[in-house]
């Protein structure tokens, strides 16, 4: 295999394969010289697809709060012209499109969660599957990592958080083995914490569906990047962001997160200016979670600005 090649199948692995695209295309209805924002951009699949039905004249904003995102989602977009990266939190959406010069928009899409590209690199310390630093961080200029709440947080508060975020049955138990494991050593690594924390979980092979650390890094993801406050901040502004007609859409992908889109939308409609366009959520067809396996938890929400 040559080098090109190579580096082609590598490329390909980290690529972020972006879900539900028919469903998201054809909710926000999509045309020539739209404004779309999306919220997410990561590695610039969804912002793709949008950009090929907004031009000619229409024009993307992407904004990610991981400068390396944003490196990858310029290369991916490389072709199209009218599209903005920007560096932030969406939790800051009107300053960020005040910085463009926009007041309103046609769109907003937000698909939460980390991408491929950050969960396959061990350096960021996502996955409990591959040995690296114990980070976390989406934005890596913020202070906090998963080391300092493992390593800092008390007994209960460890406990607390594993039961918030990840909504983890054996929370108090999984706290209790780590302060053991800390009285030895601090938790430096990813694999070092799963190994911990799969320690703590009694063997059971009805709970072994999914890998025992799984909840715990959730929750750990959750509280180190504040995902749950940006989202309630971010949906906020969005709503008032968009222009009459115009659409908000989001891919949450567990029930923390699409509970709060849900409520954010029954507010925006009990406040009448909001309608919502999916009383339930839109799930992947069949077809897309066995070829996407990531896309299986998927709940896909959409309201229009009234
Ligand atoms: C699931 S990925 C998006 C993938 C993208 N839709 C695609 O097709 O490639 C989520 C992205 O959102 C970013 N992100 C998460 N929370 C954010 C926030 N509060 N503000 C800005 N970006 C955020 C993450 O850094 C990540 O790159």
């Amino acid at each position: 295999m040559c080098a090109t090649e190579k580096n082609n199948i590598e490329r390909e692995e980290v690529l972020h394969a972006p879900v539900m695209v028919d469903e998201i295309i054809a909710n926000l209805s999509l045309r020539p010289e739209m404004i779309v924002v999306d919220a997410t951009v990561g590695c610039g699949g969804h912002a793709g697809e949008i950009l090929k039905r907004i031009l000619p004249g229409g024009k993307l904003i992407g904004i990610d709060r991981d400068r390396e995102s944003l490196n990858i989602a310029s290369q991916v977009l490389k072709e199209f012209t009218s599209f903005n990266l920007v560096y932030g939190n969406f939790r800051n959406l009107n300053q960020i499109l005040q910085s463009q010069n926009l007041k309103f928009v046609d769109a907003i899409l937000f698909d939460l969660g980390v991408s491929s590209a950050q969960l396959l690199n061990p350096e960021r310390g996502f996955s409990f599957r591959k040995e690296g630093p114990l980070d976390m961080r989406m934005d890596r200029s913020s202070c906090i990592l998963a080391y300092d709440l493992i390593n800092n947080l008390r007994e209960e508060e460890l406990s607390r958080l594993f039961w918030a975020f990840g909504q983890e049955r054996y929370h108090r138990r999984i706290a209790r083995f780590l302060i053991r494991a800390r009285q030895k050593a601090l938790i430096t690594s990813t694999v070092q914490l799963a190994q911990v924390v799969t320690g703590a979980i009694p063997y059971c092979p009805r709970y072994r569906r999914i890998h025992p650390a799984t909840r715990t890094f959730q929750a750990l993801r959750i509280a180190v990047n504040r995902e749950l406050e940006a989202l309630e901040q971010g949906l906020k502004k969005a709503v008032d962001l968009l222009k009459q007609g115009g659409r908000i859409a989001v891919i949450s992908f567990h029930s923390l997160e699409d509970r709060i889109v849900k409520r954010n939308f029954r507010e925006g409609a009990a406040s009448g200016k909001l309608k919502i366009i999916t009383p339930k959520p839109l799930r992947p067809s069949q077809k897309e979670r066995v070829q996407n396996p990531r896309s299986r938890s998927a709940a896909f929400r959409v309201a229009e600005r009234l």
